[in-house]
């Protein structure tokens, strides 16, 4: 039950979240992710150096979903979202991450840096949800224009975030910011965090690590999200806040 009307929660996710569900995060030991340079697999230029390379690796991440199921704090969260939609209060639930564990559990949240499931035209830009061409070694033609290859609708590093205007008008009004599984070195997420201070929220921060981000302000929660966000849906919607 929501004990006090009219505020505004901002959510944002990160790869943490999905970590005990058997995801692997990005930032592992010596830089590499699943072995590659992040400027090998999630850049444009690694797209027009080596486009085999770049769709070999999202079609085995792609492929990796059917393997993988939400845990609890993505079951929490989509529990907070509807009760929240339920009272009229507002919740922008924003997420880093590219899987689709949260939509699974339940929830709609706004993927700044697109998603997995999505394919999109880099000619005529059609964008359309597909899980089932999983090829590694063969591109998708689209199918709305001549183009042999469409690309993962991912954003890569060096292309604009997805929602930036939506979620900037979220920050202007923020009461409580919480921020799940992200060490906050990526920006402009990375940047919302002091944004939802600096407007004076309260700020709940969840993670293994200390996040690059973290202020001595922040209320830190740290451990497994699948322990600690649970926890904390609870004591939100029993009115702690
Ligand atoms: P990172 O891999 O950079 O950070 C993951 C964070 O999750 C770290 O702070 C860990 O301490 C924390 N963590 C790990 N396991 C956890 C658990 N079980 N419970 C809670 N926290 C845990 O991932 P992101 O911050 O999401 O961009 O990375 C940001 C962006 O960089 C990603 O969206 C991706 C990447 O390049 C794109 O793909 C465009
Ligand atoms: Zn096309």
């Amino acid at each position: 039950m929501i004990q006090k009307a009219g505020k505004s929660i901002v959510i944002l996710t990160g790869a943490g979240v999905s970590a005990d569900s058997g995801i692997a995060t990005f930032r592992g030991a010596g830089g590499l992710w699943e072995g590659h340079r992040i400027e090998d697999v999630a850049t444009p230029e690694a797209w027009e150096r080596n486009p085999a390379l770049v769709w070999r690796f999202y079609q085995l991440r792609r492929a990796a979903l059917a393997t993988v199921e939400p845990n609890a704090a993505h079951r929490a969260l989509a529990r907070l979202e509807s009760e929240y939609n339920k009272s009229g209060d507002r919740l922008c639930f924003i997420t880093q991450n590219v899987d689709n564990l949260h939509e699974r559990a339940g929830s709609s949240p706004l993927h700044m840096h697109g998603e997995l499931a999505r394919l999109r035209c880099e000619r005529c830009q059609h964008v359309f949800v597909n899980l089932d061409y999983l090829n590694p070694s063969k591109f998708l033609a689209c199918d709305k224009c001549t183009n042999s290859r469409v690309r993962p609708d991912i954003v890569w590093f060096g292309e604009m975030p997805y929602f930036l205007d939506d979620i900037y008008k979220s920050l202007r009004t923020v009461d409580l910011f919480i921020s799940i599984g992200t060490s906050g070195v990526v920006y402009p997420a990375a940047g919302f965090l002091a944004e939802a201070r600096e407007r004076g929220a309260r700020t709940i921060v969840n993670s293994l690590d200390e996040p690059g981000n973290l202020h001595p302000r922040d209320e830190f929660l740290p451990g497994r999200a699948s322990e600690v966000v649970p926890a904390l849906v609870e004591r939100i919607l029993e009115g702690d806040f």
